[in-house]
């Protein structure tokens, strides 16, 4: 299976994709933690990158793809992957399809992608309740999924922190990002018929729900790529 999320930060891309790793036995793929892990270690990329992230604006293509290209190289990408938060822009989906067409494993490029749709004030709540275990990145909310001890995660006790670009106005940028980049790529995966919007207000668990619904749906008939 080869499966791309999108949506809104916060629309709980990260927290799906983690549910379906378990269930597809495929890889999550998210390029906010590829390069949150390369900020982290100081890699040049990730010095560059950090510029970009903490204005809330996206980190240029040619950076995020050299990240993906290497990951999706990866013997565990091989099966299949889901992508968290990749392609954010036209040019990025393109070179996905133009890497996907190369590497001989055929038609079709991507089995589905599904947009996460969240109204702007919901995503505000998410935001500003999320915390991340810096040790495992376990993910929490403090209304919604709160840890068992506060700031400790429930599985390896390590810290909790929230990301320096969930700050408010970091966010509200965040936003802006991606009403103006979405629509084309919304477009783009329109076209090539491999695009399902699902409702991301509920339980975790019932969105899950219309994820798996929608990837029945994906059927196997070659899809080409249309610009
Ligand atoms: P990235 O890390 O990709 O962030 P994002 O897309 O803004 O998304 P988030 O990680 O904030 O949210 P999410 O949708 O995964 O939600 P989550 O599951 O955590 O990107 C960060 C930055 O990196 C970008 O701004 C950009 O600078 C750069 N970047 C990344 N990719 C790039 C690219 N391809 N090109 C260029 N630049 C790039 O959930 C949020 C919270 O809500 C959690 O607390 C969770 O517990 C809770 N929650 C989840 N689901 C539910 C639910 N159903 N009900 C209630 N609460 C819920």
């Amino acid at each position: 299976m080869r499966v791309v999320l999108l949506g809104p930060p916060g629309a709980g891309k990260g927290t799906q994709a983690r549910m379906l790793e378990k269930r597809l036995k495929v890889p999550q793929v998210a390029s906010g933690d590829l390069l949150r892990a390369g900020v982290r270690s100081r890699t040049a990329l990730g010095v560059e990158a950090k510029r970009y992230m903490d204005k809330g604006a996206l980190v240029p293509d040619e950076l995020v793809l050299k990240l993906i290209e290497e990951r999706l190289k990866q013997p565990d990408a091989a099966a299949g992957f889901i992508l968290d938060g990749f392609p954010r822009t036209v040019a990025q989906a393109e070179t996905l399809t133009a890497m996907l067409t190369g590497d001989g494993h055929g038609p079709p490029y991507l089995d589905k992608v599904i947009a996460i749709i969240v109204p702007d004030d919901e995503i505000v709540k998410r935001i500003s309740g999320r915390r991340t275990c810096k040790n495992c990145g376990a993910m929490y909310h403090l209304i919604y999924d709160p840890p068992r001890n506060h700031n400790l995660c429930n599985s390896c006790n390590g810290e909790l922190y929230q990301r320096d670009d969930d700050a408010e106005d970091t966010v509200r940028m965040r936003l802006e990002v991606f009403a103006a980049t979405m629509r084309p790529l919304f477009e783009y995966y329109g076209r090539a018929g491999l695009l399902s919007q699902i409702d991301g207000i509920g339980r975790p668990e019932e969105i899950q729900q219309r994820i798996v619904e929608a990837l029945g749906d994906a059927d196997a008939t070659p899809k080409a790529p249309r610009g």
